[in-house]
């Protein structure tokens, strides 16, 4: 718990010297043009799928501006859930003074909250709705509820990062979309940083018994379904031209190319600290 305590510390700091940077950091740009990549290619939701090769570079842009739209709607509403979350347990939580630095996550998540859904409102006039967390509330021991908190968090953190990176570092895609996703990028590496910490030290309580053990596998399998399944938008598809969209959220989620993807980059973070607590889930496998 001390070397939690002293690493929580040191996030805050971090925090602390920063602060506030979002609400001035960006210079916004009247419009970002037709033309650009709203989003990195490579982090398409067809990129490495056996339908790549049937869209051409058009057809991709447009694929992509949407999918700009999708994700940052998605970190929108999940940052609001997540600061409603982590706030109705903060209190209570047993982390001792690790605990201060969840004022400066929920700071932070409010900050990315308010870029993306700017973002999303100042180019295209809309966000996409929340249809991810549509669970139903069930009653936990207070240690199988604050687990299941943060490793929903992190599942959310660490899938948004496999973004972050690809579109912060693809030269190809508009700069100010670049810079968004290095800001969001920076403050994440920190999140997931003391969420994997955070979730050590909870494990061994949470993870006590078989039964609980088993509740929160379940929970946290569904979580990262309607997380993965909530990246391939029929709405987005349609938005930028593509007919059929439900056909093809069907074919991609299916893809070996995809599951791959999901496995190796966005998953296998959260589900390796998870096995290290005790937690084998499921792998997607063809
Ligand atoms: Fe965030
Ligand atoms: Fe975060």
């Amino acid at each position: 718990m001390e070397k939690f305590i002293a690493r929580a510390k040191t996030l805050s700091k971090v925090s602390i010297d920063q602060h506030n940077t979002a609400f001035r950091r960006f210079q916004w740009p009247e419009s970002i043009p037709e033309d650009d990549w709203w989003f990195s290619p490579d982090a398409l939701t067809i990129a490495h799928s056996e339908v790549e090769s049937n869209f051409t570079e058009d057809q991709k842009k447009h694929l992509a501006k949407w999918e700009c739209i999708n994700i940052f709607s998605l970190n929108n509403t999940g940052e609001l859930e997540l600061i409603q979350e982590v706030s109705r347990i903060m209190h209570e939580v047993e982390l001792g003074e690790a605990r201060e630095y969840l004022h400066h996550l929920i700071d932070e998540e409010n900050q990315h909250m308010w870029y993306f859904n700017k973002f999303c409102n100042n180019y295209v006039g809309k966000v996409y709705p929340n249809k991810k967390f549509q669970l139903k509330k069930q009653e936990y021991s207070k240690d199988v509820d604050h687990f299941l908190v943060f490793a929903r968090v992190l599942i959310f953190e660490e899938i948004g990062h496999y973004f972050n990176i690809l579109n912060a570092k693809d030269a190809r895609v508009n700069p100010f979309v670049r810079e968004i996703n290095e800001a969001h990028y920076q403050d994440e590496a920190r999140h997931i940083t003391y969420g994997h910490r955070t979730l050590e030290q909870l494990a061994e309580k949470a993870l006590a018994n078989e039964s609980a053990k088993e509740l929160i596998r379940e929970e946290l399998e569904k979580s990262i379904a309607i997380n993965i399944g909530a990246l391939y938008n029929p709405t987005a598809y349609r938005d930028s031209g593509i007919k059929q969209g439900m056909l093809l959220r069907e074919k991609l989620l299916s893809d070996p190319g995809r599951i791959n993807i999901h496995e190796q980059k966005m998953l296998r973070g959260v589900k390796r600290l998870l096995k290290r607590c005790g937690l084998n889930l499921m792998e997607e496998v063809l």
